[in-house]
């Protein structure tokens, strides 16, 4: 049975409890005010800058450009490697160059670290939010996000852009994965516990990191057809206010209420109108009645998606409520154009002073003014990168994430001592496959990308000593084992590259599990996805399926289940739709669900 609403909010309360009560960031006012009253113009359009380390090509524009914060978008790496030192060694020379500036502003590095820091090989690589989803435990995903913080300041960064609180709709859609679940009631709580998780008990610890909110708001809740190539992503929104507030604002409520200090608005429209661009969201619901008191920073370049010419795209968001702009490329201009806009009068100079305010909020509140504070990596931390303790949370939310959706003959648990257990299918043997999207690279990527432990390695590990394990992608081979392990489901993606119009399986997928089947043996599935699939097609064969999603780096956790050290404990945090399904949006007359919401079975 799953947690009900009330069972997973006394949980989380207890969570929270634990945490240091929320103190509101505007009790920095009186320091943001001192320093911003020295500050000009050009200076504090400066903070409200942020290019992307990869396209800053003389580094003395940080300092000529008083630039606030850098960040590292996806697939902008350092020119050395995705290995510690190199990381290390990049924040290390993109901080130093903004402590030579006068007045001296530490930067904000900011990083999508949104399931470990998944950027850097060697870091522990968490399941995905889908996945975190389904363990309904806020303390875990705490713990979970511990972890990411201490990892991401081992490089020395000290802004992750997660949690994402998207609240997903519709399952053909890209980003599904980032979301925990469906279900607002779900979000609230893991993406308060999140936060947290993050920005742990005191801002200022050397082990905090600044949390990001995002992506404001209903970027899970676009229609159908409107978003790029037709498809969902960075769509519309088409919802009245009510659905928009009890679907899609509870997770920033309660991350607000967990003291996030940044949130990013949403590429996507509500009704029309860019989320980026959007008064009535950033300042009228956000900032006044909802009291958030931190600052928006825009998504990648989102003020190109405005209408108008530059002038205007600026004008109309940061007039609307932005603080601080990705402008990852085109930050001189970006720099030029606010500057003109403040002169002008066209962006008032309180609107620039309520957004550097919100800004240096932040960083007296993570300790970066401090007069003696060490700006620099601290690489003793480095001991601790991908460490046993740290990969052991990751196993346990791997463990806790599995939903075991059937279990025919009680195939599952797999004896330990059988005579040869036989594994298939692409993701077996694959730690990009296991990691999915945002992994080392933005789309992630099929292959040996980072440090960890593969299912099959798990597997051979997991097993008695008598067991022989054998392995063939395509299912080959099995005959005369005691039972056949299909992991199959999906590559790597992100955003816009994740959007479907069909969710059947791959027919190699198929052909794994016939081959397993015809070999005369039991069979069980594990789907390695970033979403529910439509698994009709191999439902009725298989005598077991269990859903794994993308578990990440510790494959060991997929073994402790299948192997019963773990009895299976996750409960879905998505509808699973059935093939019979005309439309794969929940919200279509024509949807017919395979497993419901809550639907987990155990041993
Ligand atoms: C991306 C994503 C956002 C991410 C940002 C920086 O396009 O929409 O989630 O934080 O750009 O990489």
């Amino acid at each position: 049975m799953s947690l009900t609403r009330r069972q997973l909010l006394a949980s989380s309360l207890a969570v929270l409890a634990k945490a240091a009560p929320t103190r509101r960031l505007s009790r920095f006012d009186s320091q943001a005010g001192r320093l911003l009253a020295t500050l000009t113009l050009e200076e504090k359009v400066g903070q409200m800058t942020q290019p992307d380390h990869k396209y800053i090509n003389n580094l003395d524009d940080i300092a000529r450009l008083h630039v606030g914060s850098v960040l590292s978008g996806g697939d902008s790496d350092p020119a050395s490697g995705n290995d510690w030192k190199s990381w290390t060694d990049l924040y290390d020379r993109i901080q130093s160059a903004a402590l030579t500036a006068k007045p001296r502003i530490p930067l904000l590095y900011g990083i999508d670290a949104v399931h470990g820091h998944n950027n850097v090989i060697g870091a522990v690589i968490f399941p995905q939010n889908i996945a975190l989803g389904c363990t309904r435990d806020p303390g875990l995903v705490g713990r979970a996000a511990r972890v990411t913080a201490e990892e991401v300041r081992a490089t020395g960064i000290q802004w992750a852009f997660a949690p994402c609180v998207a609240v997903p709709q519709d399952i053909r859609w890209g980003r599904v994965y980032e979301g925990y679940s469906e279900s607002p009631d779900v979000v609230e709580v893991l993406g308060a516990a999140a936060v947290h998780g993050l920005q742990g008990s005191a801002l200022d610890h050397p082990l905090s990191v600044a949390a990001c909110a995002k992506h404001f708001v209903g970027d899970g809740g676009t229609s159908f057809g409107t978003g790029i190539r037709h498809l969902l992503d960075q769509g519309d929104t088409r919802v009245d206010e009510a659905t928009l507030r009890r679907v899609h604002l509870p997770g920033y409520i309660s991350a607000i209420q967990a003291g996030a200090v940044t949130i990013m608005p949403s590429y996507s429209s509500w009704n029309g109108v860019r989320c980026s661009g959007h008064r009535k969201l950033l300042t009228d619901i956000l900032k006044n009645e909802l009291g958030f008191e931190g600052f928006l920073i825009s998504d990648y370049n989102a003020l190109d998606e405005l209408p108008g010419n530059r002038k205007q795209q600026v004008e109309q968001s940061i007039n609307a409520g932005m603080d601080m702009v990705m402008v990852p490329e085109r930050y001189h201009e970006f720099y030029e154009t606010l500057c003109g806009l403040a002169k002008s009068g066209e962006v008032p100079m309180t609107r620039i002073d309520d957004a550097v305010t919100r800004i240096l909020r932040v960083k007296f509140a993570m300790g970066l003014m401090e007069p003696n504070r060490n700006l620099l990596a601290d690489r003793s931390l480095h001991a601790t990168f991908g460490s046993a303790e740290h990969r052991a949370v990751a196993r346990e939310c791997v463990r806790k994430s599995m939903v075991l959706l059937k279990n025919d003959k009680r195939v599952l648990p797999l004896a330990r001592n059988a005579a040869r257990i036989h594994i298939a299918g692409k993701c077996a043997d694959d730690i990009g496959n296991q990691c999915g999207g945002w992994t080392i690279f933005w789309q992630g990527a099929s292959g040996a990308v980072t440090e960890g432990t593969t299912i099959l390695a798990a597997m051979r590990k997991a097993s008695g000593s008598s067991a022989r394990v054998t392995y063939s992608r395509d299912g080959n081979g099995a005959a005369g084992a005691a039972v056949g392990v299909a992991f199959i489901g999906e590559t790597p993606y992100a955003e816009m590259q994740g959007d479907r119009m069909s969710l059947d399986l791959a027919a190699e997928d198929v052909a794994v599990v016939e081959n397993l089947k015809r070999a005369g043996i039991p069979v069980v599935v594990v789907l390695i996805s970033g979403r529910p699939l439509i698994i009709e097609s191999v439902l009725e064969r298989a005598d077991a399926v269990i859903a794994a999603w993308w578990p990440g780096s510790e494959g060991d956790g997929v073994a402790d289940v299948l192997f019963g050290d773990y009895k299976p404990t996750g409960k879905l945090s998505f509808t699973w739709p059935s093939r019979a399904a005309t439309s794969i949006a929940r919200s279509d007359p024509g949807y017919k669900t395979l497993f419901p919401f809550g639907y987990g079975l155990s041993y």
